[in-house]
């Protein structure tokens, strides 16, 4: 039977963090199992606001590699591509951009968010405001069925299958198939201070490279209860940084579960919550930073990876763009 097609991807923009294993990372490692699954370093889509800082988005594309491969992502069982390196992205970009309008774009939560948050305006570079065309090609390019995302994502996925529509009521025939999204029921991670999510762009991501000190001082700075002063204190359980942890990443519920109720009535004190998610964290992310070290001595071998996975990514998303471009009698094939 036929692996059902995964294709999900990641801004080259930085290192990812824990908010990123949590959310996604994680679930990709037991999905390449089941699934024909893609994903896609997106250097082109990072350079739709670092256009001025290439150079970062360049040493990114290692970085998500090597990221990949501590968490225990598979090359032979997932293919991993660089967007710059697959022109019929871009083909299928350009097509795609007259099926869909400005005001259409405009109205996407995230463009929208994103336009006012950095006070671009009528400034907004074109290609980022059409950067949800260009995943839309992303994902129709690699006749993707199921694209892993955060929730913010799924706009995206919503255009992406308007485009579909659009294609094959242009055809009248299903050239593309629709991509359903597949959200992570856990929201994103929260920051330490517990105001605002984890990201790297506010600087409060704590990297899959991080030393113990690192975690230890991560954990420690975590926000739990301003009310909870003494240990025999009745502590909040909500909107607690430690406690969202600690259900992101303890295995023992039931546990977990136990440590609330105990929490909630009095009795017990921050350091020992502390102490569990600090020791949780270090096991965790121990074996992660220890195999992001041993392939990061050989970062040739990584980027051939990349090369390779890009090579065979190039054949599949060249069928597809002459399989749109045939059906819409675009061009001389
Ligand atoms: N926009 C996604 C993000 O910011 C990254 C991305 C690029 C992507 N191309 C994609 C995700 C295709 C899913 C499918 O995280």
């Amino acid at each position: 039977m036929k692996k059902p097609v995964i294709l999900t991807g990641d801004r080259a923009t930085g290192p990812l963090h824990l908010g990123h294993y949590a959310g996604t990372l994680k679930n990709r490692v037991a999905l390449q199992r089941t699934h024909d699954q893609h994903l896609l370093i997106a250097d082109m889509q990072a350079l739709t606001d670092h256009a001025d800082r290439t150079g970062q988005v360049r040493d990114a594309v290692l970085e998500i590699a090597l990221d990949y491969l501590a968490v225990g992502i598979d090359p032979d069982r997932t293919v991993i591509c660089l967007q710059s390196g697959l022109p019929a992205l871009a083909e299928l970009s350009m097509l795609y951009l007259n099926l869909v309008t400005v005001s259409r774009l405009e109205r996407i939560p995230t463009i929208r968010e994103e336009i006012a948050s950095r006070g671009f305006g009528r400034a907004v570079p074109a290609g980022f405001l059409s950067y949800p065309v260009a995943q839309a090609a992303d994902i129709t390019a690699f006749r993707a069925e199921l694209v892993p995302v955060g929730a913010d994502q799924a706009p995206l996925i919503e255009i992406t299958n308007e485009i579909v529509r659009r294609v094959n009521a242009l055809a009248g025939e299903p050239v593309l198939p629709e991509a359903r999204a597949l959200i992570p029921e856990a929201g994103r991670l929260p920051a330490a201070s517990g105001r605002g999510k984890m990201s790297k762009s506010a600087g409060t991501a704590l990297p899959l490279s991080a030393r113990p000190e690192e975690i230890a001082a991560f954990v420690r700075s975590m926000y739990t209860d301003p009310g909870h002063l003494r240990v025999e204190d009745p502590g909040q359980v909500e909107g607690n940084v430690v406690f969202a942890y600690l259900d992101a990443f303890d295995p023992d519920r039931v546990e977990v579960a136990e440590l609330k109720a105990r929490y909630r009535a009095g009795g017990l004190g921050d350091g020992a919550i502390k102490r569990r998610l600090d020791a949780l964290l270090q096991e965790l992310i121990r074996p992660i930073r220890e195999r992001r070290v041993t392939f990061s001595q050989d970062p040739a071998q990584v980027l051939e990876l990349v090369r390779r996975g890009t090579e065979r990514a190039r054949d599949r998303t060249r069928e597809t763009r002459d399989l749109v471009f045939r059906a819409l009698g675009v061009g001389a094939t």
